[in-house]
């Protein structure tokens, strides 16, 4: 319903913002929080292309596109609904964000990107969904990757999505999915790791693999 479609401002200034984020307010997994709380004063490696894995309507890709000057983003997302706010935030800035509708990245058929940015959901099984879910819409496709397996599909083909020497970065519940699950999981050098607020952390690995 276009009732439900908001606009996150990417500059903020006393002039207001030309660019802007649209997004369905049952869409939004947090992704202006984390820009706002975390991501503004982060300092990114190098970074020539980006995407934004379960990117919703993609604030954090977009904002790392408009902040690199980069051509495009990649967006990545298994809920066909976010794509028309998308559609628009394209339009109305006169950016390429390219969505992509797949479940992990098993029908993502785009190029290789150097960084890869994702807040994936938080939640693997019903017990801790049920302990965040505000029974609004679509919180199942925003909360639960049940016994991690979108996690697990994401991990196996990571390598043929990231180049050598790429960063991907994760945002995840240190409840929940603990640092150290992570690192099995994906087998790669971290670079980095922090607290965002008192539930929610990042890690950064480099893809270090020769495949
Ligand atoms: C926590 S929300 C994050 C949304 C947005 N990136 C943000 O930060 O506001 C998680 C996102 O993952 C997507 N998702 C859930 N399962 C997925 C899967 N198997 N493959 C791809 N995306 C998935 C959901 O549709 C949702 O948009």
């Amino acid at each position: 319903m276009l009732s439900d479609i908001y606009k996150y401002p990417l500059e903020r200034s006393y002039l207001g913002s030309k660019y802007h984020v649209h997004y369905n307010k049952y869409h939004n997994g947090g992704g202006p929080y984390l820009i706002d709380t975390f991501l503004k004063d982060y300092n990114f490696p190098k970074l020539n292309s980006v995407m934004e894995f379960c990117s919703g309507p993609g604030f954090m890709g977009y904002y790392l596109m408009h902040k690199y000057n980069l051509p495009e983003v990649h967006l990545v997302d298994i809920n066909p609904e976010v794509k028309p706010a998308i559609d628009l935030t394209n339009q109305e800035n006169n950016w390429n964000g390219i969505f992509y509708l797949s479940d992990a990245l098993e029908s993502y058929d785009g190029p290789k990107v150097d960084f890869i940015i994702t807040n994936p959901p938080h939640c693997t099984n019903l017990e801790e969904f049920n302990q965040c879910n505000n029974n609004k819409r679509n919180q199942k496709n925003i909360l639960l990757d049940q016994d991690l397996s979108m996690h697990k599909k994401f991990a196996n083909k990571l390598n043929k999505v990231l180049n050598k020497n790429g960063h991907l970065m994760l945002i995840e519940n240190n409840i929940y999915i603990p640092a150290d699950k992570l690192d099995i999981l994906f087998g790669l050098k971290r670079v980095d790791y922090g607290d965002i607020d008192s539930a929610l952390y990042y890690v950064m690995y480099e893809n270090n693999l020769d495949i």
